[in-house]
This record gives structure tokens, C-alpha cells and sequence, in this order.
């Protein structure tokens, strides 16, 4: 499956006025599921790589609100590298991606929806594994 008809930028709306911005983002309506769990990471230096796991059930939208990270997300055949810098820009991520988060900005501070609550078992945390469930041709 091509990757970009996969993960999806979305563009937030911003109701702002002279007081500031304001940025809404309504669970099945702003974005494509039911919002269960909200978590944030801030903190990463930008030598550290966070991420690499692949959800079995997880859907995700990432938003930095504050600063700036790049994401790269493989389907097991490409991958794509996302910068995520604007605070009304979202990225979409379907289940069954692996997805590396990194180069983040000092004051980087990156929000994280999901359509489920945690469970650590439905995480791929192992690439072969991953490449194995997608039948992916990829090699790392
Ligand atoms: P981890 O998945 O390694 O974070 P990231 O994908 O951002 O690199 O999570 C770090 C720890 O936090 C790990 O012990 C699992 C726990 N955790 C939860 O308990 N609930 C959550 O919703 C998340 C995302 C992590």
C-alpha cells in the first residue's frame, strides 16, 4: 500500500481573535475517531529517538503545539519523514505503521490522541516482527 494514502496532514482551524489563538480539535469530527487518551512528550533532547513501535489497534493523531519534531513513518515497503512545526497542523496515523519520532526542538512539546486507552500489548516493539505481520520487504 502506498504510504501516503496512509498517514493524512490535517489542518486545524484556528478560532482565534484579538485575544490569541484558539485551536478546537473534536474527537470524530476534526479528526477520524473517538478520542480516548490524551498524552503529550516534552523533554526530548534532540538526540533521542522516541517512538519505534508499530500499534495493533492505536490510531493517533500528533500535534506539536509547542516547537518542532520530525516523524517517520514505515508501512514495512517506504517510509516518509513528516515535520511536524505549526501548533494547527496534525498527522494522522493509522494502525499498523512504525513510527520514529525525533529532532525535537528544545521547546518541543508534542501532544498525542489516541482512539484507545494504553495497553501494552497491542504494541509491535520488535521491527522484524512488524516487517513479518505486514509482509513488508523492508531491512533495517
Ligand atoms: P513509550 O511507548 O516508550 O513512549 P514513546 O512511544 O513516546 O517513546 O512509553 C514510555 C512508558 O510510558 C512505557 O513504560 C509505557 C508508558 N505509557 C503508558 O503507561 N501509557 C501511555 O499511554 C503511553 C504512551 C506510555
Amino acid at each position: 500500500m502506498n504510504i501516503k494514502d496512509q498517514y493524512k496532514i490535517l489542518e486545524f482551524g484556528d478560532l482565534g481573535d484579538e485575544r490569541g489563538k484558539l485551536v478546537v480539535v473534536e474527537g470524530a469530527q476534526d479528526i477520524p475517531f473517538e478520542i480516548k487518551r490524551v498524552f503529550y512528550i516534552y523533554g526530548s533532547d534532540s538526540q533521542v529517538v522516541r517512538g519505534q513501535h508499530a500499534n495493533r489497534n492505536s490510531e493517533f493523531v500528533l500535534i506539536n503545539v509547542s516547537g518542532s519534531s520530525k516523524v517517520r513513518v514505515d508501512n514495512g515497503f517506504e517510509e516518509e519523514i513528516i515535520e511536524l512545526n505549526r501548533p494547527r497542523m496534525g498527522l494522522y496515523l493509522p494502525t499498523m505503521v512504525w513510527k520514529d519520532m525525533y529532532d525535537f526542538s528544545e521547546d518541543s512539546v508534542l501532544l498525542v490522541l489516541a482512539n484507545t486507552h494504553y495497553d501494552g500489548h497491542e504494541y509491535i516493539r520488535d521491527y522484524d516482527e512488524f516487517i513479518k505481520e505486514v509482509g513488508g520487504t523492508r531491512r533495517r
